[in-house]
């Protein structure tokens, strides 16, 4: 098993150019189901979720090439309608090829999903949609059996904007007979990322980025070309690391405007920020001040992913500072992990309460999820010392070589 040992105290500097998003590159994979001809996505990172949903599509029977970030995906024929269970269990995201596979095949079948152990994650919300719009749905053992023999569009009400259920339905209406409305849709501008991809094939979807998503069924879907959005939540992290280590970094090929509510605490917590078209520079040369308050929300709001990663920029800042964790119960597992690295934080149930400590000292540690592996990673790069961090896979499902990413920023990473 490899391991990730990090020197700290690196100043940061440096440019590093974004790739496709995972979160929306992953349902847009699954969408490539819903027409027989090929799909080309551009731009994509090789990480382990990706993989392992490419796996899964191999084993529905897509052709699939994936070479120099370019994604090839052909389901001429799909050979079965059940996603396997112990790929499905390897990715939560296998649970969006529920609606592409009914809209196709008339039925489909899918293990519960895994994915980060960060929660309950029920599929409740993903469920009642398909029973709204007239598809059976059973489940024994594990796993959900539909069957969309008399599906029918319809007007959706979310009980929470969830994302995956949003993205499900919208694939599975976008060749439905008749209208769908979905209301208190999710917001992310991956949901958008997903209307416009469909949209490329043919589709007819409006509304995305907002409440109200409408889908207008259509009879055809065909192949097309997409590059999706730069990840926001890459950026993000990195972002956080430079103002955390000090220093100064660009993120380059983003859209600034997807992580509004970070540059936001950020500006509050005295770097400097410059952000223009496509493009971020973070400058911070002094110690930041603690952001008072942060609540995770879904979007516009604070994005739960960035929220284990700015849990480390307030644990070295000056002052006290409180997160709300609104979206997912159980992220604050890292915090036992930052504690043993000499961090000053208290928990209760959804809140914690982070008092600044001056420095962090390199520990032994171990990654328990994607978000949180990658946020070891920066208290690491900032702490005094040598850290280990245990259990990188986490960190590999949702960061291309995060070593080379971060020693491309002047850190000292290597994996062992
Ligand atoms: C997606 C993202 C994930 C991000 C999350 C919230 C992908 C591949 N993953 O996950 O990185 O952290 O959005 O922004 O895009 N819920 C239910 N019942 C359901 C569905 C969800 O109770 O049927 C709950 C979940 O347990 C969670 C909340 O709703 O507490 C948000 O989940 P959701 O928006 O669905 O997140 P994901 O699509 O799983």
């Amino acid at each position: 098993m490899s391991k990730l040992l990090i020197k700290g105290g690196s100043v940061l500097k440096g440019e590093y150019r974004l790739k496709a998003a995972k979160n929306a590159v992953l349902p847009i994979i699954a969408a490539s189901v819903l027409t027989k001809e090929k799909c080309v996505i551009s731009n994509v990172p090789d990480i382990t979720d990706i993989r392992n949903m490419l796996k899964i599509m191999n084993a529905l029977g897509s052709e699939v090439t994936f070479e120099d970030g370019v994604i090839g995906l052909e389901s001429s024929d799909l050979l079965r309608f059940s996603v396997p269970s112990d790929l499905a269990k390897e990715l939560r995201s296998s649970v969006f090829l529920l609606g592409p596979i009914l809209a196709r095949l008339g039925k489909a079948a899918v293990a519960y999903p895994g994915g980060c152990d960060i929660g309950v994650r029920p599929l409740d919300i993903h469920i009642k949609g398909l029973q709204e719009l007239g598809i059976s749905v059973e489940e024994s053992h594990g796993t959900i059996y539909c069957d969309a023999s008399r599906i029918k569009g319809a007007d959706i009400m979310l009980d929470f904007p969830s994302v995956g259920a949003t993205e499900n339905l919208m694939m599975v209406a976008s060749l439905a007979k008749g209208r769908t409305r979905i209301r208190n849709a999710a917001k992310e501008p991956e949901i958008a990322d997903l209307q416009n991809f469909i949209n490329a094939m043919g589709g007819k979807i409006s509304g995305a980025g907002g409440d109200t998503i409408t889908i207008e069924g259509v009879k055809k879907l065909h192949g097309a070309c997409y590059t999706p959005i730069p990840d926001r939540i890459v950026a993000g992290t990195l972002l956080i690391a430079a103002a955390t280590c000090g220093g100064e970094i660009t993120i380059s090929h983003c859209q600034p405007e997807h992580i509004e509510p970070l540059l936001f605490k950020l500006n509050k917590s005295s770097c400097i920020l410059d952000a223009r078209s496509d493009k971020i520079t973070l400058r911070c040369f002094e110690r930041a001040r603690n952001i008072d308050k942060l609540e995770t929300q879904p979007y516009p709001g604070f994005p739960t992913d960035l929220q284990s990663q700015t849990m480390v920029l307030m644990s070295v800042s000056e002052g006290t500072g409180v997160i709300v964790e609104n979206i997912f119960e159980t992220r604050f597992r890292i915090v036992r992990e930052l504690m043993k690295m000499g961090a000053f934080i208290t928990v209760k149930d959804r809140t914690a309460i982070i008092r600044g400590v001056k420095n962090l000292e390199g520990a032994s540690v171990s990654a328990g999820d994607l978000r949180g592996g990658a946020a070891l990673v920066i208290a690491a790069m900032k702490a005094e010392g040598y850290t280990t961090i245990e259990n990188p896979f986490h960190i590999d499902r949702g960061y291309e070589k995060i070593e080379n990413i971060m020693n491309g920023l002047g850190a000292d990473v290597k994996r062992i």
